[in-house]
């Protein structure tokens, strides 16, 4: 007969070792191994709650297909980012720090999908009390809503059976737990058997399932990433510094991942910016700009907003000259002082560089790279740019000014906000446009405009 036997589990990646190691040889983390029992006779119970999907092998053209609909959550910005509404049947996961209002923003969308059907709140965190105190609180219809407070995946799947919810929110899967697992909740085991067998009802029974996993820095939890693989879409909610936050998908069979849903937290609930640009500008139109302030556009899936890159230079304090940047890449910060060096003459190597975009927006677009050289042109020299001006254009090692996608829908979006002086190595016809060809050209210019 097998023995019982331990494990170590990583909880941030779900890696497996037979001894406990300081940091996992996958995913990097340090004191991310947990210790799991396996029984041995468990992996025949484990199967009791992993549904079948189909029995029988039969060729691909005999296979009917599943007609999935989609529907409105309610929330554009929640619709937004799933790629178009929530696909039913569907599994999302939706990630985010402690506190950040994953709750709150599934409660509301339980709320508004009731038309799809009877809708279920399953809470292992919170009372049902005070789940109706939030709901109050959120001026939600009460009765719309069936609650179940219970963290046993056996009685789970039971009520689903019972009511054949059109949506179930999980809140958390941290919480719930199988006992064909010997580990406790929130183990790596549990969390993939409970998120396997709750997704594969999802897919038999039309239902849209919606997992709320917490992302602890801590490591105490397992880390809702080694579920990803399990779901459908993956969405994380991410905080800014204005007190907004950002909802973007990381995975999506459904949909791009390119979408960003922009949120803020009012007393009752999660409201949708609809304007993102009003938070991502911290000047006041029209009054003359401070140093080291530039403007530029960025898209974000179907949306273009305006964002307010911020420079300051001051002489390195160890002789060794150091970038700050949290919301840009440093690599890219260096590289772009760099050409800035050689092409334009600025001297920045004895200087310590920090950028920051307003708003707290992190950027990866190559499309800035103009913007943050003119930043940090200005900052280093003391002048500032004119209010009035957005730039666009990548930059070459050889400093010359590269062309960027959707240049239409930027100038657009700069032109709605007041933006009339408009930089770029490349025109639109029938437009007020300055052109560059390299960033010496382009501080030129912008140092000409008033
Ligand atoms: P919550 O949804 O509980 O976060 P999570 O589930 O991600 O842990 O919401 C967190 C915070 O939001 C909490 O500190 C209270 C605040 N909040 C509001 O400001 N307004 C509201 O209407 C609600 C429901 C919560
Ligand atoms: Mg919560």
């Amino acid at each position: 007969m097998k023995k019982d036997t331990v494990r170590f589990v990583c909880s941030e990646c779900g890696r497996e070792e037979s001894k406990w190691l300081g940091r996992c040889p996958s995913c990097g983390s340090w004191n991310s191994f947990v210790e799991e029992k396996v029984i041995a006779s468990s992996s025949n119970k484990t199967q009791q709650v992993m549904p079948i999907i189909d029995k029988e092998i039969k060729s691909l053209s005999d296979v009917a297909v599943d007609e999935a609909t989609r529907f409105d959550s309610g929330i554009s910005e929640l619709d937004r980012v799933l790629g178009g509404g929530i696909m039913r049947p569907s599994s999302v996961l939706v990630g985010g720090e402690p506190g950040i209002g994953k709750s709150t923003i599934m409660l509301q969308m339980l709320s508004s999908s009731a038309v799809q059907g009877s809708v279920l709140y399953v809470s292992g965190e919170e009372s049902p009390s005070q789940v109706k105190l939030r709901a109050i609180r959120l001026g939600l219809d009460l009765k719309s809503i069936n609650i179940f407070c219970d963290t046993r995946l056996e009685a789970l799947l039971d009520v689903i059976e019972k009511i054949s919810p059109a949506v179930v929110v999980i809140d958390s899967l941290q919480t719930l737990s199988t006992s064909t697992v010997p580990s406790i909740a929130g183990s790596p085991n549990q969390m993939r058997a409970c998120c396997y067998a709750l997704s594969m009802v999802a897919k038999t029974k039309n239902i849209a399932m919606f997992f709320i996993g917490h992302v602890t820095k801590e490591g105490v939890l397992a880390g809702p990433k080694i579920v990803e693989h399990l779901v459908d879409t993956v969405l994380y909610f991410e905080h800014a510094e204005t007190g907004v936050r950002f909802l973007r998908a990381v995975k999506n069979r459904f949909g791009s991942v390119d979408e960003i849903g922009i949120f803020r937290m009012d007393s009752d609930g999660l409201k949708a910016v609809k304007d993102p640009s009003e938070f991502f500008i911290s000047t006041k139109r029209g009054e003359e700009l401070p140093a080291g302030i530039a403007y530029t556009a960025v898209v974000e899936g179907s949306r273009t907003f305006l964002v307010e890159i911020q420079a300051l230079t001051v002489p390195a304090k160890s002789g060794l000259s150091r970038v700050y940047s949290d919301r840009i890449d440093v690599a890219r910060i260096n590289r772009i002082a760099a050409i800035l060096e050689r092409h334009a003459g600025i001297r920045l190597s004895d200087q310590d560089i920090y950028i920051n975009v307003a708003g707290g927006m992190k950027i990866n677009e190559v499309s800035i790279e103009l913007a943050v050289a003119l930043a940090l042109y200005s900052a280093r020299n003391g002048k500032p740019l004119s209010s009035d001006l957005v730039s666009f254009g990548e930059l070459s090692l050889a400093g010359e000014v590269r062309p960027v996608s959707f240049l239409e829908k930027r100038v657009k979006a700069s032109n709605d906000l007041g933006f009339i002086n408009i930089l770029s190595p490349t025109k639109l016809p029938d437009l007020k446009m300055s052109t560059c060809k390299n960033i010496k050209q382009a501080i030129m210019i912008s140092s000409a405009l008033k």
